[in-house]
């Protein structure tokens, strides 16, 4: 008999590394990591197909030795669990945009539903020693499905977005059913320790709870561990992408199509908690009112649609095809154009190869679990002549990046005065504020991440 190492690893989230050809898979960070400790340990990767599905077969398919296990789902169980519940209720919730929360029954029965449909499919799946790790919010109520199986299995739960504050949370009916489940896993991990914070105010606000050592937190005899574990990009698969011909190619593109020109970056799947909308308001205000400095810079904006079928995402996009046409109308000259606005995504040595052509990186989240971008952004840079960060403090990455200008994104006159800033300064003062923030990313990749949260797991 073959000895493993490690405990099998079971990974549960809504999206799979290795869906059908044309799905987009789940982030490329998180699948590397995530594969590798599958592979390893030989697990099992389950989630959705990315189809729509007349029944809830489950389909295993191994590549390059990870096997994951998809099912379809229903065109109803789409529209309540994912366009619905998941991404009309929580995602706006949890990032603060209580204006842009459906609360529907029909949205919450629908999510319950499909993650009781995973739980008992994927029960058998799960042996006596393996480790279980559930992700986001999509599938919070899973590990508590699991335990109605009888499984006293160690689970986990990662949490990939913001936790948000109690006096929003309270806004969601059935609140408390939703966290009382959180209580079925034995850790709970989130991005930063100011989710982690909201996390305990409501736990011991609004359920009774009480807090013990090292995180752990105690609700009716039943005792978790809640963990702030920012997670990390694969930072020297990136760092290495960002060496590349190809990379370099990029580079070479990107600056000879600017002549000259200062690029500022932006990188967001087009989603209205990025403020993508404030961000391209914060440049015109630079324009405005540095009319000196106009024809110096340029902003390239990459923008792939996501979410396409939820209405509040159709009208983020109108809202941004009318405002970056507005401002290149006003500003645009005969060989200039000031917001190249892209809806489309590129593969990640591309990325790389684009950040480093950069001077500025510019993520203006209104709320962001995490934000890989600026992670990414500082892997790629030249370090004898590295770009500046302009950061969102509503990010996660906020806690760990205390290199980068950090700003405001509701105030346009922040944004504008920090790309003023970023595109006065000089290298060396570029490099004191970049070299830290490298360190930070290169040693807290994924995999530390990934090793951190099932230490803690395991040791539950
Ligand atoms: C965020 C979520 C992920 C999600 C991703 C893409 O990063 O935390 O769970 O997979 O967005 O969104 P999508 O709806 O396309 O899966």
């Amino acid at each position: 008999m073959e000895c493993h190492p490690l405990s099998r690893l079971i990974v549960i989230s809504n999206r799979v590394s290795a869906p059908k050809p044309d799905q987009p898979a789940a982030q490329g960070g998180l699948a590397v990591a995530l594969t590798a400790a599958l592979r390893e340990s030989e697990g099992i990767w389950f989630g959705w197909s990315g189809h729509a599905g007349e029944d809830h077969k489950l389909d295993f398919e191994t590549h390059a030795g990870v096997t994951s296990g998809t099912i379809d789902l229903t065109a109803q169980e789409i529209d309540e669990y994912y366009n619905g519940y998941a991404n009309s209720t929580l995602w706006p919730l949890f990032h603060y945009r209580l204006d842009l929360t459906e609360f529907e029954r029909d949205y919450q029965g629908g999510y319950e539903r499909v993650n009781r449909v995973f739980g008992d499919i994927v029960a058998p799946h799960i042996m006596p020693d393996d480790v279980v790790w559930v992700h986001d919010y999509h599938m919070i109520p899973l590990g508590w499905i699991l335990r109605q199986h009888g499984m006293k299995n160690r689970i986990g739960f990662f949490l990939h977005i913001p936790w948000p504050p109690t006096r929003l949370l309270v806004a969601l009916p059935d609140h408390k059913r939703l966290v009382e489940a959180l209580f079925a896993y034995d850790v709970v991990g989130f991005q930063s320790a100011e989710w982690l914070e909201s996390f305990r105010h409501y736990v011991t606000h609004e359920m009774g709870g009480t807090l013990g050592e090292n995180g752990r937190i105690t609700v009716g005899g039943r005792t978790i561990r809640a963990i702030a574990c920012p997670i990390g990009i694969d930072s020297k698969d990136f760092i290495a992408n960002a060496n590349t011909d190809h990379a370099r190619d990029v580079k070479m593109r990107v600056l000879e199509s600017g002549v000259g020109r200062q690029m500022i970056i932006g990188v967001d799947r087009l989603d209205y908690s990025k403020g993508l909308a404030e961000r391209f308001l914060g440049y015109e205000r630079f324009l405005q009112k540095n009319p000196d400095r106009r024809a110096l810079v340029y902003l390239l904006q990459i923008a792939p649609p996501s979410r396409t079928d939820v209405e509040s995402y159709q009208a983020i996009r109108n809202h941004l095809d009318s405002l970056s046409g507005r401002i290149n109308g006003q500003y645009a000259d005969i060989d200039w154009t000031p917001i190249r606005y892209v809806n489309r995504g590129y593969p990640r040595d591309t990325l790389a190869g684009v950040y480093r052509a950069a001077r500025i990186g510019l993520v203006t989240s209104l709320r962001d679990g995490m934000n890989l971008v600026a992670k990414e952004f500082v892997a790629a840079q030249d370090p004898r002549d590295p770009g500046v960060l302009i950061l969102s403090r509503f990010t996660g990455a906020a806690e760990q990046l205390t290199g980068a200008l950090m700003i405001n994104p509701y105030s346009a006159d922040d944004i504008a005065e920090a790309i003023g800033t970023a595109l006065a300064m000089p290298r060396e003062e570029r490099i004191a504020r970049w070299q830290p923030m490298f360190d930070n990313v290169r040693d807290h990749d994924v995999t530390w991440w990934r090793e951190r949260f099932i230490a803690a797991l395991e040791a539950a």
